[in-house]
């Protein structure tokens, strides 16, 4: 894609994500990259700009990620954040110490000089520090632009204005001007002119895909999602009937969901689906299984079995399309994390290779929210934009021990009622992904004079941005209470109700 870019480029900061997301919000598009990009790549890409995160090392900690190469010495402007900051006073020969006081938490920023980056910002204005080491001099030529209580060097600036360090954080939203900051870094200092946003992704993806696809078809797993469903209506409008959408029931999913998916494409968006029933073969390889990376694998192996099986018919089909968002491929040292597995997350993986298809990956490039915004712009009905994520797995991995088609009869009762507990709560768009979890275990109870002996039902609700962290959703008890007594009163085999207190990490969200 043609379009102005600033690239982020990633220290092992827990906020570089929000950094990326803060850019865009102010229209501009961004990119996050690892410190240990080459040169010649980062000029390559052309950036209008580079910031650089913060992060947890001292520039003069044993193997501290420092960059090969003099990042400000390209000509691009740079903005320093915190670690960013001290690593412009390493290169450019200021002084770093420890501080005495570190600073973590809300700090009053006074600004020395108004310009440029502090355009328009209040002073003082609360800002959001979290660091160690500080700044003792900044760079022979650097001129101090703003101060706080406990940092004297808090905002240096280079004479010609375009490298500019700072010791807190503007993506955070304690920096109560924090957006102001950036938008005028990527306005004023970088020169950005364009307007990134959904409309203008919209109008430059169709084209993309368009000139990439040429006269071939496509085809596109539909899961029900949030992803792949914005995904088709994006690739119908650029390839009308060359765009092939499958939707597996496989058996594992929500109440209605398949059905509920077949009339919005039928109905609301005219766009052809085909409906396999997958039914009998997924529970049939799944009889017994209790172990969950067995239950995910065999999943994913059914998934390919009746692609591959479908597509047989199908002549021209070139490409898979996927719904695989930012988070998936992003490269920063911060979220990479380890490389063990915890999960195997599958969404038809493995498919291109054993089909020789191309892949088309349209929302690469885009947060989450970012996608709800293009599926609102396309015209996507609100009540599922806003749906929480759904796992490829489906309810397989929310019945813990085997599946079978009784337990997942009781799990979608539970769950049913819990999600309508919430929405007449008015608290399902506060909740990032809320799902009830049958346990393979039973409890003993008694209800009128009969002792029971039946099984546990677990309740999950989280707040989050993108899945990687997240805390656990503090219901309401009262709303707890309504949930806990009518799915014991309204589903038949689950006596007793819990529920779940763990964030991640160190939980996952899913329980297998
Ligand atoms: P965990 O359980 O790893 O989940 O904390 C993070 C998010 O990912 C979803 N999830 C999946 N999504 N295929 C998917 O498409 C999968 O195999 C899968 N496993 C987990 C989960 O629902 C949560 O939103």
């Amino acid at each position: 894609m043609k379009t102005e870019k600033i690239i982020i480029l990633d220290f092992g900061s827990q906020y570089t994500q929000l950094i990326a997301r803060k850019v865009r919000e102010c229209g501009v598009y961004a990119e996050i990259y690892p410190f240990t990009i080459s040169q010649e790549k980062l000029i390559e890409l052309n950036p209008k700009g580079i910031i650089l995160s913060g992060g947890p090392s001292s520039v003069y900690a044993e193997g501290a990620p420092i960059p090969s190469f003099d990042v400000f010495s390209l000509g691009f402007p740079v903005l320093g954040i915190c670690y960013g900051l001290q690593l412009l006073a390493y290169t450019k020969g200021g002084s770093v110490d420890k501080a005495a006081h570190r600073e973590f938490g809300r700090a009053e920023l006074v600004i020395d000089s108004g310009d440029d980056i502090f355009e328009g910002v209040s002073s003082p204005t609360s800002v959001w520090m979290s660091h160690g080491d500080h700044l003792t001099s900044p760079p022979a030529g650097f001129e101090t632009i703003g101060h706080s209580g406990n940092t004297d060097f808090c905002a240096v600036s280079s004479a010609d204005r375009k490298i500019i360090g700072i010791q807190f954080h503007p993506e955070v939203h304690h920096t109560i001007e924090g957006k102001i900051i950036l938008n005028n870094f990527v306005r004023k200092v970088c020169g950005c002119t364009e307007q990134w946003n959904a409309h203008s992704f919209i109008e430059t993806m169709i084209k993309t895909i368009q000139e990439k696809v040429g006269d071939d078809s496509v085809l596109l797993a539909l899961s029900g999602g949030v992803d792949s469903t914005v995904a088709a209506v994006l690739l119908h409008q650029a390839l009308g009937d060359r765009l092939h959408c499958v939707h597996i029931d496989n058996g594992l999913m929500r109440t209605t969901e398949s059905d509920t998916i077949y009339k919005l494409f039928k109905e609301s968006f005219k766009i052809p689906i085909e409906v396999i029933d997958g039914t009998e073969l997924f529970l049939g390889r799944l009889a017994g299984v209790e172990d969950p990376e067995k239950k995910r694998k065999i999943i994913g192996t059914a998934f390919i079995d009746l692609f591959e099986e479908y597509a047989k018919n199908l002549n021209g089909v070139k490409w898979l399309a996927q719904g695989t968002l930012y988070p998936d491929v992003i490269e920063s040292v911060s979220v990479k994390g380890p490389s063990v597995v915890i999960k195997s997350h599958h969404n038809v993986g493995g498919l291109p290779d054993k089909m020789n298809l191309k892949i088309l990956e349209p929302f690469r490039e885009l947060f989450k929210d970012e996608v709800r915004a293009v599926g609102r712009e396309l015209g996507v009905p609100e009540w599922f934009v806003a749906r929480h994520p759904f796992p490829g797995p489906g309810l397989a991995i929310r019945i813990l021990g085997a599946v079978s088609k009784d337990r997942l009869g009781l799990l979608r009762k539970a769950d049913d009622i819990y999600l309508e507990e919430i929405r007449n709560a008015g608290l399902y768009d506060e909740i990032w992904q809320a799902f009830a979890v049958l346990l393979p275990i039973n409890s003993v109870g008694v209800m009128g004079d009969e002792r029971t002996y039946e099984n546990v039902c677990a309740l999950r609700a989280v707040t989050s941005t993108d899945g990687m962290t997240a805390d656990w959703y503090q219901m309401p008890y009262e709303v707890l209470a309504s949930m806990s007594n009518r799915i014991i009163n309204e589903v038949r085999g689950i006596n007793r109700v819990v529920y779940d207190i763990t964030s991640k990490p160190p939980g996952t969200i899913e329980w297998e």
